[in-house]
């Protein structure tokens, strides 16, 4: 099974990077192939194709899944993350989208909810649990790592099991009965 990580936040320093890190060194543990797709932060800025050793593209298209990882701004999402979301069409097609917020009081919650609106015009499947860590910064160590990932363990397993479930399953539904309009 193939489910990347994306992440955007185009603050230099930011912080919600651990939250992504975490998650997607949890799929590597269990099994799951996955790459780690980000952009940097603004002043640093290079093309994602550039950064990115196999194309997003291509990362997408032989892909089960996806998790979409979301610091909130103004109760929103970066537009960088945006921007990366809007570079592929039909390569997200018919696979489900769970979603990782970060922020403040909201968790990243409110991020999240918009985001579930912008994948269905992608034809993805969000699914219902998610995963949120309010006060991010305070959750962190010195290294910029979660002080406690343990606590956070119960709470991805059940995102996961969600998530895998759709991905068998809606990946065996693409096989059998491929979408023509
Ligand atoms: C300009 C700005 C706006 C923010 N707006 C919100 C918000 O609406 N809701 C929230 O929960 N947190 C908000 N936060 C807190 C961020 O989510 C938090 O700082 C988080 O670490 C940002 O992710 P990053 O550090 O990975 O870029 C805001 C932070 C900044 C700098």
């Amino acid at each position: 099974m193939r489910i990347p990580v994306l992440y955007g936040s185009m603050r230099e320093g930011r912080k919600s990077e651990a939250v992504a890190k975490f998650v997607h060194a949890e799929l590597l543990k269990r099994g799951i192939e996955s790459e780690y797709v980000t952009s940097e932060p603004y002043r640093d800025r290079e093309p994602l194709e550039r950064k990115h050793p196999e194309p997003w593209k291509s990362i997408m298209e032989s892909a089960d899944g996806l998790i979409v990882v979301a610091p909130e701004y103004n109760h929103g999402y970066p537009g960088q993350l945006k921007e990366m979301i809007d570079a592929l069409t039909i390569e997200y097609n018919y696979k489900p989208v769970g979603f990782v917020g970060a922020g403040g009081y909201s968790g990243g919650s409110r991020a999240v909810e918009q985001l579930r609106q912008v994948m269905i015009e992608l034809r993805m499947v969000p699914i219902r649990e998610a995963l949120y860590f309010p006060m991010v910064w305070e959750l962190l160590n010195d290294k910029g790592e979660l002080k406690n990932p343990e606590l956070f363990l119960p709470r991805l397993e059940t995102f996961l099991k969600e998530l895998f479930w759709y991905a068998e399953a809606l990946k065996e539904g693409r096989e059998k009965h491929p979408w023509s309009k």
